[in-house]
């Protein structure tokens, strides 16, 4: 494992502008069909006049518009190679960005182009994906949105982006614990300062009366968060991007697990003025997340009932499923893990241990040399996620939205990130729809370089016309 000295992390390569990330609270650049992207080092004052060095993308949000064909042309200003992948958005896959399967990563001072066509309008990311478990952790990701074709009805249209990151007594970034397995067998890497929009405690300002349309995205590296608005009227209108067809009323805490995405409508009530904390309860202590700033109002209107966003161009929900897998989730701190195929050879949990992995699905540890499961396009999959570790897993996959029970709208969703908890077995239905390889992995990523990853097969359906036998 390539160890870098801090002064080789955070150079730039060549050298470009290294600017604060001063994030808006709310999104605000043109959709255009071209976008400039770069990784890059950066700083943020996030405790008084220190710097802190990170790294991130020179983009507070990209925003896109659905059908609108964008090239995202990237540039790599890191002194290492990485890719970026559109988590949840339904791309070919030569432009998912998973290094090493999808494509060759982006070496320092290369350039790659992304071209693809939003299908869906909602809330996504972009992050790294290739060591993804520090890429991630030093900050490479940044939110998408992709805007309906007719504005949805709100006051305001707020972003909402939760990130944890441990911060050394130097109040920078504790590079040295990255590869620290005795995290990665528990419940990941654990930051000790929260930040929304990457800004420590920032006021989301609104009021009173508003309706808001915030956003809320989990980028952390593996935190499970648990956020109270506070307790005022809120609907949840879309889960990773896919509207609910009936938005659901929603009290209590927010449970969101990493790269889930939840839409929420939030009616500021009328009579606020002044301060109002928003938590994260994850934690024995709770975070202070943020606080909605709310200026004082005289108005009084009647609020519409929430509206259902429109509806993305996803599979009809009745296809048949023609193939079945279960899949078993094992291995980690207090799992019973024996022996596993690494790398095409067996080994025993002490070897696992000695190439620091941990986690298995099926009994692989990290990706397997075939594909989990080999499917032609239009057929209908059906996977049960048995987790018989003793943590809980955000399981995503890459390319087509799965439909599952989801606890918290209690209807059966679109998504693409779904958090299974210890000992439970959830069951993921999707139709194979782009042909390639798609990454199905746990989302603490953590849990994904030590094992816990995998990949299903999409053949592309027989062309019309092919010749046939005899
Ligand atoms: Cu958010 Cu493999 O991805
Ligand atoms: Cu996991």
């Amino acid at each position: 494992m390539m160890t870098l000295s801090r002064r080789t992390l955070f150079k730039t390569v060549p050298a470009g502008a290294i600017c604060a990330y001063a994030a808006p609270l709310s999104w605000a650049t043109d959709a255009s069909d071209r976008v400039e992207l770069a990784a890059e080092p950066q700083t943020v004052r996030w405790f008084g006049d220190t710097t802190t060095e990170i790294w991130g993308y020179n983009s507070t949000a990209i925003e896109l518009q659905q059908y609108v064909p964008v090239t995202i042309a990237f540039t790599n200003r890191l002194a290492e190679p990485t890719t970026v992948h559109w988590h949840g958005m339904r791309v070919e896959n030569a432009m998912d960005g998973v290094s090493g399967l999808t494509q060759a990563p982006v070496q320092p001072g290369d350039t790659f182009d992304y071209r693809f066509t939003p299908k869906d309008a909602g809330t996504f990311w972009a992050h790294a994906h290739h060591q993804t478990y520090r890429q991630l952790a030093l900050g490479l990701y940044t939110p998408i949105i992709v805007a309906e074709a007719q504005p949805y009805p709100v006051d305001r249209d707020l972003l909402f982006v939760a990130d944890d990151w441990l911060i050394n007594p130097e109040d920078q970034l504790d590079t040295e614990s990255l590869e620290e397995t005795h995290a990665w067998a528990h419940a990941g890497r654990m930051g000790n300062v929260l930040t929304i929009n990457r800004l420590r405690l920032p006021e989301l300002e609104v009021q009173a009366g508003d309706r808001v349309r915030l956003r809320v995205i989990n980028t952390a590296n593996s935190r499970i968060m648990r956020f109270g608005f506070p307790d005022v009227s809120t609907f949840i209108i879309a889960k990773d991007g896919q509207p609910l067809s009936l938005p659901r009323a929603h009290s209590g805490i927010l449970t969101i697990a990493p790269a889930e995405r939840y839409d929420l409508v939030i009616d500021i009530p009328k009579d606020w003025a002044g301060l109002y904390p928003i938590y994260e309860r994850s934690g024995k202590q709770p975070f202070l997340a943020a606080t909605w700033q709310v200026s004082a109002t005289e108005r009084s209107r009647a609020l519409k009932d929430v509206d259902a966003l429109p509806a993305n161009p996803l599979p009809n929900s009745e296809f048949k499923t023609t193939q079945k897998l279960t899949l078993a989730m094992q291995g980690g701190a207090m799992g019973n893990l024996k022996a596993a195929l690494y790398q095409g050879k067996k080994l025993s949990v002490k070897e696992l241990i000695a190439n620091k992995q941990v986690w298995t699905l099926n009994g692989v540890a990290n990706m397997p040399e075939a594909a989990l499961l080999t499917a032609k396009v239009g057929e209908g999959i059906e996977i049960a996620l048995h987790n018989t570790t003793a943590w809980p897993h955000a399981m995503h996959l890459h390319g087509q939205h799965f439909q599952a029970y989801n606890d918290v709208t209690e209807q059966d969703l679109w998504q693409d990130t779904l958090l299974v908890q210890a000992g439970d077995t959830q069951t993921i239905r999707f139709l194979a729809a782009e042909p390639g390889k798609w990454l199905l992995h746990c989302h603490m990523i953590e849990h994904q370089v030590s094992g816990m990853v995998s990949y299903i097969e999409v053949l592309g359906a027989a062309e019309e016309g092919e010749p046939g036998l005899g």
